[in-house]
């Protein structure tokens, strides 16, 4: 069943984009054009090609295991076909051509697909749909209503074939030899002065070989993204699928509409998602747990009933169950928050692990810091970790205290136990079970403010 080679097309510019970049590195979903075509291929085939051209060495970045084939100049559809044809010399079987900009076609579709092309022993065979609105695509152009007998390009086409709604979805099975052989045949007249590929469709139908369309229901699967518009048109089908199925699976979703939830995020039964909530990445949320509204989590692990309040932007990080965030904080790269740990209000934390049931509940900035379980850290506490040129790292033990508005100036350690006092500026390790308070005495000047009026 899977002995299909796989040609996939990310050749091209991106003219109606109005891009720099190749179309196909353009995302919906999370993920590039071309990894999701490339996803579905794989389902087929492990032979792959694509055929480069246009911002090559960043697509080639982008994806491995495959076998890239450079068209220089971008020429059309058949033109990128043809590049490919030594790597095809001497192969006698079937190849699947998928356009780089068709993400959303499934893969039982494909399997259908191809079942019906080597069940049929067809030449080639071409997926089509019937859609409502078939601007832009090429028309699939039927003798006595029955056998193919051409694709005619939108910029083409006459005034009748306009009318025909069934369309190219641009994703073709076609017998190798006959494939190369047709292509030399095709020219560039027409009105773009491209080589088209759909024109062997006619040549083969001329020489009367077997083709066949293979007509899928759902005109969604053939969606090709062209335009900025269509680009956020197949976003929305991909997160509309994602929270279906995330609802299948037990996460109530408030409002569908607002979310974005990207395709590779897990989240376990019993979550809540409020409106307008994004989760990007490879995020993994737990059971029971809530995500409030305005929050954006990306590639971050969260546990069970943890909650994240309004507004917070969590990234790169883990954490525990039982644990609250926010409302308006902020967890960077490389955080790490135990269980049952309580992070408040405009706190900031970059690159630092918090302990089991410690708390940071007001205004602070925690850096570079590993602290302890059930520490409670003051509204305002700030570890000064950057010096201006290198960054130092601040410890604070299990149970100890931090007093509001103080200053831990790293390299600092603040041992077990031990009391920091409101307001300190701590340039010393604060040794275990001690009191340190590091501020200017308080001196009170009585009778200073009349004295000043006399003058
Ligand atoms: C193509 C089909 C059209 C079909 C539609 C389906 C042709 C001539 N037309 O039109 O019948 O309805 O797809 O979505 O084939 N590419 C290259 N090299 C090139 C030109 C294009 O690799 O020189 C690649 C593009 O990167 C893209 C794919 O081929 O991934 C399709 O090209 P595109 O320009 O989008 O074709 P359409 O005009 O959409
Ligand atoms: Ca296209």
């Amino acid at each position: 069943m899977k002995n299909v080679r796989v040609l996939i097309l990310a050749a091209g510019k991106s003219t109606r984009m109005k891009s720099k970049y190749a179309k196909v590195l353009h995302q919906v979903g999370g993920r590039t054009l071309l990894e999701h075509v490339l996803d579905i291929a794989r389902h087929v085939s492990r032979d792959i090609s694509i055929v480069v051209g246009h911002s090559s060495d960043q697509v080639k970045g982008t994806v491995s295991e495959v076998t890239f084939i450079d068209q220089k100049e971008q020429l059309g559809t058949g033109h990128a076909v043809l590049a490919a044809r030594e790597h095809f010399s001497g192969y006698g079987g079937d190849v699947l051509v998928m356009p780089g900009d068709v993400p959303l076609i499934s893969e039982s579709t494909l399997d259908a697909f191809l079942q019906f092309h080597r069940e049929g022993g067809f030449t080639a065979s071409v997926l089509t749909a019937d859609i409502a609105d078939p601007g832009g695509y090429g028309r699939i152009v039927r003798r006595n209503n029955h056998e193919v007998d051409a694709i005619v390009e939108h910029r083409d086409a006459s005034p009748d074939i306009l009318k025909i709604r069934e369309i190219n979805s641009g994703i073709y099975v076609f017998n190798a030899p006959a494939l190369f052989e047709s292509l030399t045949k095709i020219k560039n007249d027409n009105a773009q002065h491209e080589y088209y590929l759909t024109d062997v469709i006619g040549i083969l139908a001329t020489r009367k070989q077997k083709i066949a369309a293979f007509k899928v229901d759902s005109a969604e699967e053939v969606l090709g993204i062209n335009t900025r518009q269509e680009l956020a048109a197949v976003d929305r089908v991909f997160r509309q699928r994602k929270c279906e199925s995330l609802m299948m699976d037990g996460v109530t979703i408030i409002d569908p509409e607002t979310v974005y939830i990207d395709s590779g995020v897990r989240i376990g039964a019993d979550t809540v998602i409020y409106p307008s909530v994004q989760i990007y990445g490879n995020s993994i949320v737990g059971e029971e747990a809530t995500i409030h509204s305005f929050s954006r989590i990306s590639n971050t692990k969260i546990g069970s009933r943890t909650v994240v309040l309004e507004g917070c932007i969590v990234v790169d990080s883990a954490v525990g169950d039982d644990v609250s965030i926010g409302p308006y904080a902020h967890l960077r790269m490389g955080t790490t928050l135990e269980n049952s740990v309580k992070v408040g209000n405009f706190v900031e934390i970059k690159k630092s692990a918090l302990g089991t049931g410690t708390k940071s509940m007001h205004l602070a900035y925690l850096g570079d810091a590993t602290i302890g379980k059930k520490v409670n850290i003051g509204a305002g506490v700030i570890t000064c970790n950057y010096d201006g040129v290198n960054k130092h790292p601040t410890t604070i033990e299990d149970g100890a205290f931090v007093g509001t508005d103080s200053q831990l100036i790293a390299p600092v350690k603040v041992g077990k136990d031990a009391y920091v006092a409101a307001g300190s500026s701590i340039t010393e390790d604060v040794p275990p079970g001690s009191l340190a308070i590091a501020r200017g005495r308080q001196v009170n000047k009585e009778g200073w403010v009349k004295g000043r009026k006399k003058k």
